[in-house]
């Protein structure tokens, strides 16, 4: 008898895979704004986009197999996986969560991928293969990545036994629900949201220093002029960088039902804004800053990621707070290269292509979404304005004031 894997099991499998890759991705979006750890931060950034690109390419080789229906892709394994996954998404700090996805769920997926690779039927079903060979690799780079942060994170705990508890906890729950398989098991039907309540900030590690009122902010019009300025704008971009991936993480666990497309522009930009917060940080360290030397704000975050309507969020923050950021990066890039500051002016290009595509996503999504609904569109692009006339602080600077009525979408 043959151990190879049939079309029919791939099919059973693959969809079950996608789904887990995808409730990982919400998992982490869920919940970067609440990590702690900076580090973490940018791991999940770029690990949100990485996800959705292994659900993607499942996604693509299901109907290659003849799964061409809707019922074949993101199948959840069994109702008792889905709920160790809600169990696992309501573990509070850094810790807990770290060993839930990176000790106990995505071992068990890569796991279930080596054991799928030596079972494959070759070279019939190689492009199976070679997309499940990568995913593994890449979830085996995000295990070993995750072991030196839990490494650190149970060092400085207080609670080692708990943690470790937790562990074959979890562990032996999985195994409770027949896993990523779930062999002997209905697919289940059982669903959950990630919902979250009202926030008023996102969390950082204790080096911030989050002003709350707006008018404790005291901006003095920094320049890229001058060293102290570049320090106080990069500072400031920095918190912005953070922002930007918690933000979209926001997005990709409010709203599951956004098209597919939509979701990986959201976690592409997620992994962007991880990229330039690496990059801004070492920018400001070699120019002598760190971070919690000055004051900073959250504003903005409370406007974007309470408003129901993810495209109202989009028409502020990347349509509005990014394009014009785009405008600031241009001036930044102009001084940089007048004082001869390469290195600064080359890593604010890069960054400066990123935003623009972030404004362009705002502008597609809004377009796309509300074209057989004028009404939404209306109230979308009046968002901006709405926050705006509300509420100016100092500290955020609109060099010219857009009126939304006349963007073009
Ligand atoms: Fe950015
Ligand atoms: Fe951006």
């Amino acid at each position: 008898m043959s151990t190879t894997l049939t079309v029919q099991q791939n099919l059973e499998r693959l969809g079950k895979y996608q789904y887990v890759e995808m409730q990982m991705m919400e998992l982490m979006g869920s919940w970067a704004y609440t990590m702690v750890d900076p580090e973490i931060k940018i791991g999940f950034g770029r690990q949100m986009y990485q996800d959705s690109v292994h659900a993607d390419l499942l996604g693509k080789r299901i109907p290659e197999l003849k799964g061409r229906s809707a019922h074949f892709q993101n199948i959840s394994p069994s109702n008792e996986f889905t709920r160790l996954l809600e169990r696992i998404w309501q573990l509070k700090g850094d810790l807990a969560r770290m060993i839930g996805l990176y000790r106990v769920l995505k071992p068990a997926l890569v796991a279930v991928y080596d054991s799928h690779l030596q079972s494959v039927e070759l070279p019939a079903d190689e492009p199976t293969a070679y997309i499940l060979r990568h995913i593994k690799d890449e979830e085996g780079d995000h295990v070993a990545w995750a072991e030196n942060i839990i490494t650190r994170l149970v060092r400085d705990s207080a609670e080692k036994n708990s943690s470790a508890a937790l562990e074959t906890e979890l562990s032996n729950e999985l195994h409770a629900t027949s896993g990523i398989w779930g062999e002997g098991k209905p697919t289940g039907t059982y669903t959950f949201k990630k919902t979250h309540e009202h926030s008023v900030a996102p969390v950082r590690d204790s080096r911030w220093k989050i002003v709350e009122r707006p008018d404790e902010f005291t901006e003095k019009n920094w320049s890229f002029d001058t060293m102290e300025g570049k320090q106080h704008l990069l500072h400031d971009l920095l918190n912005s960088e953070f922002i930007t991936v918690e933000r979209m993480g926001r997005i990709i666990a409010d709203c599951p039902d956004i098209p597919w497309q939509m979701k990986m522009d959201m976690v592409h930009q997620a992994w962007d804004e991880a990229r330039h917060a690496e990059i801004v940080q070492r920018r400001l360290e070699e120019l002598g800053g760190y971070v919690g030397m000055f004051n900073t704000s959250c504003w903005g975050w409370e406007q974007d990621v309470n408003r129901a309507d993810p495209l109202e969020r989009l028409a502020l923050s990347n349509m509005t707070f990014e394009s014009e950021s785009c405008k600031h990066l241009r001036d930044w890039i102009r001084k940089a290269r007048a004082q001869n500051d390469t290195r600064s002016a080359q890593l604010l290009e890069f960054l400066l292509a990123d935003e623009v595509n972030h404004v362009l996503y705002g502008v597609h999504w809004i377009d796309e979404l509300t074209k057989n609904d004028p009404e939404r569109r209306k109230r979308v692009l009046a968002y901006p304005d709405e926050v705006l006339k509300a509420q100016h602080p100092i500290g955020v600077r609109f060099d010219e004031t857009t009126n939304a009525q006349e963007r073009t979408v």
